[in-house]
């Protein structure tokens, strides 16, 4: 099984519509599992499900099992563990290995080919034990300033989880998103993130496609629609592009 954290401490950067689509594209061929790390429960809401109030992934740290939580999906091969609404991390002192325990006594990877964690915007302790699972970490980035410099924030971060608490992570890859080739803002900002860490690092971008928002609306992520759209393209393609850089 290869894990797939995707993650970027900016906020409304497409994480998790990253997530879902990536989770729902790869689960027309693999046995996958999308854990919703984010209490806001939006990548639960995207898989045709809901965040619950009293279970969920985030009950792993009182004591519950990880699998317990899982939920079925719109796809007969994609596994759900929704989010715990109204999990409050700052309730617990110590949760560190808490999911990589999981992971293990459970024998995850025994049951998928791919895991996908999707991050709230934070760099705490879920974040932490997501990156402690991580064999991959896909950083979306909207292309402005602010996003470049929260880009170099998420390396370090990453950089940080490696070299202090022995995170085993093989890739790291940035993805733009929103994008549009018109602007110059956005070509500047992919070019400065691609000459700081390299341009094979950096995926095609994603371009702007309200379906990609209406998506969450119907429950229905979009790599899964019978018309092709643009979103809809791009991210089939992003997925090509990263299985091709990680098998
Ligand atoms: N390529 C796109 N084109 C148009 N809208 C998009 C695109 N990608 C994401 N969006 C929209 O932008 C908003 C933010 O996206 P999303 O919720 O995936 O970001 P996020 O990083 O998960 O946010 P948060 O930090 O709150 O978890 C959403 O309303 C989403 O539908
Ligand atoms: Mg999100």
């Amino acid at each position: 099984m290869r894990t797939i954290v995707v993650s970027n401490r900016k906020g409304g950067s497409a994480k998790t519509t990253t997530a879902v689509n990536l989770a729902t594209e790869l689960a027309k061929k693999y046995s996958v599992l999308l854990i919703d790390f984010d209490t806001q429960g939006h990548a639960s809401i995207g898989v045709g499900s809901v965040p619950s109030d009293d279970s969920g992934a985030h009950s792993i740290f009182f004591g519950k099992t990880l699998s317990e939580n899982f939920v079925p999906t719109v796809l007969d091969k994609l596994t759900l563990a929704p989010a715990h609404a109204l999990f409050d991390v700052y309730e617990y002192s110590d949760l560190r290995g808490v999911l990589k325990n999981r992971f293990k006594k459970e024998k995850i990877s025994d049951f998928f080919d791919y895991c996908i964690i999707d991050t709230a915007p934070t760099f705490d302790a879920l974040l932490k034990n997501s990156l402690e699972v991580a064999d991959v970490v896909v950083i979306p980035f909207v292309p402005h300033h602010l996003g470049v410099i929260a880009v170099g924030q998420m390396v370090r971060a990453v950089y940080q989880m490696s070299t202090q608490m022995g995170a085993n992570i093989e890739h790291v890859g940035m993805l733009p998103v929103m994008y549009n080739p018109h602007i110059n803002e956005h070509k500047e900002s992919v070019a400065k993130v691609e000459s700081a860490f390299g341009k094979s690092k950096v995926f095609k971008p994603i371009g702007t496609d309200i379906k990609l928002s209406q998506q969450f609306e119907s429950g229905e992520p979009i790599v899964l629609m019978h018309k092709r759209t643009k979103g809809m393209k791009d991210y089939t393609r992003f997925c090509k592009e990263l299985l091709k850089r990680i098998e």
